[in-house]
């Protein structure tokens, strides 16, 4: 049976960098607030970057990486909140930019845990024998839709792309997943779209912006995370000290720690990208993957938990070989 493997990352972070001081001098918030809660010191910010721009940039890395070119590319799956258009999606202008036209491209929309779906779909598809090659993607340019005005949201978030390519492999790969929904609890992390607009009715629609819970959020991601991995890690036939790299969605350091302890696994094991780049959603996971492998974490055989989670809400784990 063919596994799913991940032969190739790369990633993208925009240009500017705004640290949590210069965060300070335009808004009543502090390093020692932002540092001690969440663990972010730092974030980029899109200029003149788009989500495409940051996603293609990303894919070239990735291809380059996984030695592969981009017409060997059976199908790209992005999984993004913060695309450029409505239409057409992000995965058909990275499928143009990388002149990748015998993939089959859409985007994915589960919030944060967009590039756990899209690696999900992409492993199924390879296990049905559809497809033998994908390139999976997460990307986000959050700053646009985050409230400049509310505090308690904008110092979190930031901007980039991640992209891995993926193959159907004889040796190693993903072992299990597990993923999960629950739409009742929509509303705990939310950002409204166009509201109804025809001759029907009269609209004064305002801009709306992400509006989130942090605490509902944050109950949700210490209880759900734990029970996914556990469950996707003994679905692979492996225990919780097997796993070599645990890469999670980089929402908060205090939710990772809070994993750590539950699992009772050393945080040494949990690499963080937080720190530098704050939570991107979507483009948390693969960002990381890719620090990880250009950093030289990652042999073949090494086994990773990751999990993803967010706005749905929504979850997504998987246990893989590298
Ligand atoms: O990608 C998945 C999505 N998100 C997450 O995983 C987020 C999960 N949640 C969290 O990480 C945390 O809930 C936060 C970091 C968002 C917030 O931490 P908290 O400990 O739950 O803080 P809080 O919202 O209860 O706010 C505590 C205080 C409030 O002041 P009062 O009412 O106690 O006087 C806030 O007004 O901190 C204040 N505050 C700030 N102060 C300085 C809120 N934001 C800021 C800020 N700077 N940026």
């Amino acid at each position: 049976m063919m596994k799913t493997r991940i032969i190739g990352t790369g990633s993208c972070l925009p240009k500017a960098v705004v640290t949590n001081d210069d965060l300070a001098k335009i808004m009543d918030t502090s390093d020692e607030w932002i540092s001690s809660r969440t663990g972010i010191k730092k974030r980029h910010l899109a200029k003149e970057e788009t989500t495409a721009s940051m996603s293609v940039e990303a894919a070239k890395r990735a291809l380059d990486n996984a030695g592969m070119t981009a017409e060997e590319i059976d199908l790209i799956i992005l999984g993004t909140v913060s695309a450029d258009y409505v239409t057409p999606a992000c995965a058909c202008e990275v499928q143009a930019a990388l002149g990748a036209k015998n993939a089959v491209a859409f985007d994915v929309n589960a919030a944060c845990s967009g590039f756990m779906f899209a690696l999900n779909i992409a492993n199924a598809y390879i296990q049905a024998g559809l497809y033998r090659t994908a390139l999976i993607l997460g990307a986000e340019t959050l700053s646009k839709i985050v409230d400049w005005n509310d505090r308690s949201t904008c110092v979190l978030f930031g901007d980039g792309a991640g992209a891995a390519v993926v193959r159907g492999d004889e040796q190693y790969g993903l072992l299990a997943f597990d993923q999960g929904s629950d739409g009742t609890k929509g509303d705990v992390l939310a950002c409204l779209g166009r509201t109804n607009n025809n001759p029907l009715i009269e609209t004064d629609q305002e801009t709306a912006y992400v509006h989130m819970d942090g605490q509902e959020v944050y109950k949700f991601a210490v209880t759900t995370v734990p029970a996914s991995l556990q469950k996707t890690i003994e679905a692979a036939g492996l225990t919780p000290e097997d796993i070599d790299y645990y890469a999670l969605h980089q929402a908060n350091i205090r939710i990772i720690q809070s994993v750590s302890k539950r699992l009772h696994i050393s945080e040494d094991k949990f690499p963080i990208s937080l720190d530098h780049c704050g939570n991107i959603s979507a483009a948390s996971v693969p960002i990381l993957l890719d620090e990880m492998n250009r950093g030289g974490l990652l042999k073949p055989g090494t086994k990773i938990a990751m999990s993803g989670f967010g706005g749905g809400l929504t979850w997504a784990s998987a246990v893989l070989e590298w």
